[in-house]
């Protein structure tokens, strides 16, 4: 009985291992602590991005995609600064994410002029398939 418990266990362990096949970037401690605060900004404009689209807020959203997301915020990111210690796949990810949330900042804006959401929601779901990629193909821990 404890023998059929124990080898359950390992195989159990061994299949999360096979599922996941996520790279470990290591960075130092407080930048790993400063990227995933970023992280959680991210999901929080998220948020604020679509809360302003269902108001028909386009400007509102505009701003706030491209001030904290967007290629103007890069800068305030430190992305200059931690790029040196990703692999080059994530370094990619995230200046793709960058260039995604000025497009959907403009997409925002052509969408309050045409009165027609959908060219926003629609760049708005690019900017999100560059999160879940680097999400599928990175760790910190
Ligand atoms: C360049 C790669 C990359 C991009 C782009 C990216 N993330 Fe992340 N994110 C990560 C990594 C790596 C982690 C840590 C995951 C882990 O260790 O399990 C993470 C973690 C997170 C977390 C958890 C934070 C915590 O405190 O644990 C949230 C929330 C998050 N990301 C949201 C987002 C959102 C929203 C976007 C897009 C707007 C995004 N991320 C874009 C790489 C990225």
């Amino acid at each position: 009985m404890k023998w059929t418990k124990l080898i359950l266990l390992c195989l159990l362990s061994l299949s999360a291992v096979a599922e996941d096949g996520r790279v470990l970037v290591e960075l130092p401690p407080m930048m790993r602590e400063h990227m995933l605060h970023n992280m959680r900004d991210h999901l929080e404009t998220l948020r604020g991005i679509v809360a302003r689209l269902g108001q028909a807020d386009y400007e509102g959203a505009a701003e706030l995609a491209e001030g904290r997301l967007g290629m103007s915020a890069m800068q305030a990111h430190g992305a200059a600064h931690m790029a040196p210690f990703m692999p080059e796949g994530m370094r990619q990810a995230g200046t793709a994410m960058h260039h995604a949330a000025s497009r959907f900042a403009q997409a925002a804006r052509d969408a309050e002029v045409r009165g027609d959401p959908a060219t926003a929601l629609r760049a708005l779901a690019d900017v999100m398939a560059q999160c879940t990629a680097c999400h599928a193909g990175y760790r910190l821990q």
